[in-house]
């Protein structure tokens, strides 16, 4: 079964309105990628981004998202609002909030049930630490971290979730996990939701990310079970992130 491949661009807590206008321009110079291109701004800048990408072919997420619907929750922001601002994808459960904001895999379940009933597609973060895969506990930590979320919401919502495996030890290292690396998990991620929804396993995109490069990044895309990538600190440069993109096909 073909997947379009996406090739997302998390720019994390970085960019000024003055840097972020002229990264949006870099990219819109990008002609007929045959992926889909996502770009995931800063909450400030979503509404300015919008504006800016509007009917390109650039596709908008959001790097967070409250669990809640709407009410007493000073500070955060809710599905539907990211809806409004014309986001499609929401990044739920990166390790930066797992570890740095104490994320629990049943609060990331319950991003993923609001985003979903906004709907809104979100991009589930999963991963291990480079103790757990010395542990040999890679699959384990992945599967757990994907379960917690089908508790919540469902093997078949799944068919609106994207996946993105991101090894803790490659986030921001400058070390890419290798192509077969990625690849060995995952095909464990798509064997596992195979054993609840075949269709499911089969449509679902599962990308990468962790220091994903221009020079690295085709070996990724070769993979049957690669199906683009979540890229951070590359995506800061709209030369690299086009490369990245032409890399993808
Ligand atoms: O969400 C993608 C990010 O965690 C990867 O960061 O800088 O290693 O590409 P980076």
């Amino acid at each position: 079964m073909t997947r379009q491949k996406i090739v997302a661009g998390n720019w994390k807590m970085n960019g000024s309105k003055e840097s972020i206008l002229s990264l949006v321009n870099g990219l819109l110079e990008m002609k007929n990628a045959n992926s889909e291109v996502v770009v995931s701004p800063s909450f400030p800048y979503l509404s300015m981004v919008s504006e800016l990408i509007g009917e390109s072919d650039l596709v908008l997420a959001a790097q967070n998202v409250s669990d809640k619907e709407q009410g007493a929750h000073t500070g955060e922001v809710s599905a539907l609002m990211l809806s409004e601002l014309g986001v499609k994808y929401v990044l739920i459960g990166h390790s930066e909030r797992r570890s740095l904001y104490a994320e629990t895999d049943a609060f990331i379940a319950s991003k993923a049930k609001a985003l979903l009933a906004a709907g809104l597609t979100p991009m589930l973060c999963i991963g291990e630490t480079l103790q757990e895969r010395e542990a040999e506990q890679t699959f384990a930590v992945c599967i757990r971290q994907i379960q917690a979320v089908i508790d919540v919401i469902g093997i078949d919502a799944f068919n609106n979730v994207v996946i993105a495996y991101e090894p803790v030890w490659a986030i921001g290292t400058g070390l890419s996990a290798s192509a077969d690396q990625a690849q060995e998990v995952h095909q464990e991620i798509r064997a596992f939701l195979a054993q609840s929804s075949l269709s499911v396993s089969q449509k679902v995109q599962i990308l990468y990310g962790g220091s994903v490069k221009a020079s690295t990044s085709a070996a990724l895309f070769e993979m049957p079970d690669v199906d683009g990538a979540l890229v951070g600190g590359a995506s800061l440069d709209a030369k690299e992130f086009i490369a990245i993109v032409k890399a993808a096909g």
